[in-house]
């Protein structure tokens, strides 16, 4: 795709320089060309995260970050601010576990600024596939966990920084609709340690694994 793109822009200006025309009549439909290329320019950054994204990530994450897949997160509609801080923290091998490291630093390290930026944008606004439906008894106890005050920790709730519906905010994560396997695996990392972020997830240290099953349950299918 991101050749056509290209190829189309090469083919417009290309087009109008065919030098068997006279000179001056190239000038007005190059003045035209310009004026297209400059007024697609905003369009064309969103097109060109999309392709980037359909070239470096979809293979994992699936298209638009809605992969079935749960051994990969989702990424459809997480939030842009923390995609960019996750990104950032894969970048810096001291900061991830191996696991992490070894699917996502050598991706990350190879982003520019500004195509963090461009692809934690895009992937903050494609809409999110609905999940299938789960059990609910599993869910209903997950979404008391979910809420429950710090009954059995000295942290906060969860629904005190992830929100009422799991949607996140900012640099906390989205957790509705994510996989269940994948958070599984990231709250057991927190309770050992080893998916490290500035947040200490002390409330996460007392869950016991029934617990983080249902959470898993409930958020999934939010
Ligand atoms: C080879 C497979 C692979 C590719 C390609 C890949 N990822 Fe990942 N990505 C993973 C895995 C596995 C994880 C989960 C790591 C973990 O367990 O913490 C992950 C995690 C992430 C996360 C954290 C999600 C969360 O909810 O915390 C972000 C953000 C991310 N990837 C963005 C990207 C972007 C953007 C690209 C393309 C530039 C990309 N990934 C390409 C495998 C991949
Ligand atoms: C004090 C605020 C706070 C509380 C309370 C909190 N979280 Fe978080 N959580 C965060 C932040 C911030 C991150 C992002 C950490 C990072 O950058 O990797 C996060 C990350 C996560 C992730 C990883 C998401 C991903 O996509 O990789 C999971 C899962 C999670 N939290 C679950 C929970 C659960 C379940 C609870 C309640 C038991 C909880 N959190 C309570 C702030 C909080």
């Amino acid at each position: 795709m991101e050749a056509s793109v290209a190829d189309n822009r090469k083919g417009l200006l290309t087009a109008d320089l065919v030098p068997s025309r006279p000179r001056w009549a190239a000038w007005p439909a190059l003045v035209v060309a310009l004026g297209l290329l400059l007024a697609g320019t905003a369009a064309a950054g969103a097109q060109d995260a999309a392709v980037l994204a359909n070239a470096r990530c979809s293979g994992c994450h699936g298209e638009g970050g809605n992969n079935v897949d749960s051994f990969f997160p989702r990424l459809a509609g997480q939030q842009k601010d923390y995609i960019i801080s996750r990104l950032k923290g894969f970048a810096d091998v001291k900061r991830v576990d191996l696991h992490a490291q070894f699917f996502m630093t050598t991706t990350a390290m190879r982003l520019s600024q500004a195509q963090v930026e461009s692809l934690a944008a895009y992937y903050a606004k494609v809409p999110v596939a609905s999940p299938p439906p789960g059990d609910s008894a599993l869910s209903k106890r997950g979404e008391v966990i979910y809420s429950r005050p710090t009954a059995n920790a000295n942290g906060k709730p969860c629904i005190a920084c992830h929100g009422e519906n799991a949607l996140g905010a900012g640099a906390v994560p989205r957790l509705a609709g994510q996989h269940a396997d994948y958070l599984e695996r990231q709250l057991a990392l927190f309770k050992v340690g080893l998916h490290r972020n500035d947040v200490a997830h002390a409330n996460v240290k007392n869950l016991i694994a029934d617990d983080i099953v249902a959470l898993a349950a409930y958020l999934e299918h939010l």
